[in-house]
């Protein structure tokens, strides 16, 4: 196994909150990511390279050891199913809620309810456990827009501020799982190079701590 590591990171709205981070623990692309059009990118460390890919493929790419670690959400890890991925730091960025969503004062009404989520095994998994019977319907985007066109009943997505949901008429529901930013290890990498990692994954730690408010510090 080289001695290299390769993180993984996702592309779009987590990778501009994960830069500073990485930069907090002292980790820096050797290049402008924006201004370029590679996906594997040399750090300012002889021995840490970067591969920004898209969010989905994060935990495939680090389950299947082509990447050692990564940096994924929650709702992507919940929905992949992460098996053979350690998960050991939560960055406590992007964070959001996955919860049900439906239009403002409609009662699902069907004994079969139908769900538009782009979080299929999410949806089947928690409206199982529920004891609700749901027919999953797959889409890939605009999932607030299923409802009122009458192709489901209900969402299962993402809620930040409600903005979205509030501006389409719709209002949050249930609560799925609260959503922040993982780090994921594969788990032969924990093993093979964990000389390289346990400081990688200390100085990580250490950064999210330190953006903590006062108030959430351990005391002492
Ligand atoms: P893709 O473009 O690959 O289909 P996407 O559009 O879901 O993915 P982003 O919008 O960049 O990608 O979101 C990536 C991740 O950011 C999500 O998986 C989730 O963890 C988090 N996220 C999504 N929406 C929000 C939000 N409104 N507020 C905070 N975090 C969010
Ligand atoms: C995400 C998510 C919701 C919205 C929720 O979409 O899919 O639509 O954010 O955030 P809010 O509660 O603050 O409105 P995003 O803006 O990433 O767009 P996309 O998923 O359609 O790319």
């Amino acid at each position: 196994m080289s001695k290299q590591l390769i993180l993984a990171l996702s592309k779009g709205r987590i990778l501009d909150e994960t830069l500073p981070l990485l930069a907090d623990a002292g980790i820096v692309p050797a290049e402008d990511l924006s201004k370029s059009r590679k996906l594997l990118f040399d750090t300012n460390l002889d021995d840490v390279k970067l591969v920004i890919i898209r969010a989905t493929d994060v935990p495939t790419y680090v389950q299947m050891g082509a990447a050692d670690l990564g940096v994924a959400g929650k709702d992507v890890l919940l929905e992949h199913g992460a098996e053979g991925l350690y998960e050991p730091l939560d960055l406590e960025i992007a964070k959001c809620k996955l919860m049900t969503a439906g239009i403002d004062g409609a009662k699902p009404a069907r004994v079969r309810r139908r769900v538009a989520t782009k979080f299929v095994n999410v949806a089947r998994r928690y409206y199982a456990e529920q004891g609700i019977q749901a027919e999953v319907i797959k889409l890939y985007g605009a999932m607030e827009l299923a409802p009122l066109m009458n192709l489901a009943d209900e969402i299962v997505d993402i809620v930040d501020t409600g903005n979205t949901l509030r501006a389409n008429g719709m209002s949050p529901r249930e609560l799925i799982a609260p959503i922040s930013t993982r780090l994921v290890v594969n788990k032969a990498a924990m093993t093979m190079k964990h000389e390289r990692l346990k400081p990688l994954l200390a100085r990580l730690s250490q950064a999210v701590e330190r953006r903590r408010p006062a108030a959430e510090l351990p005391a002492g």
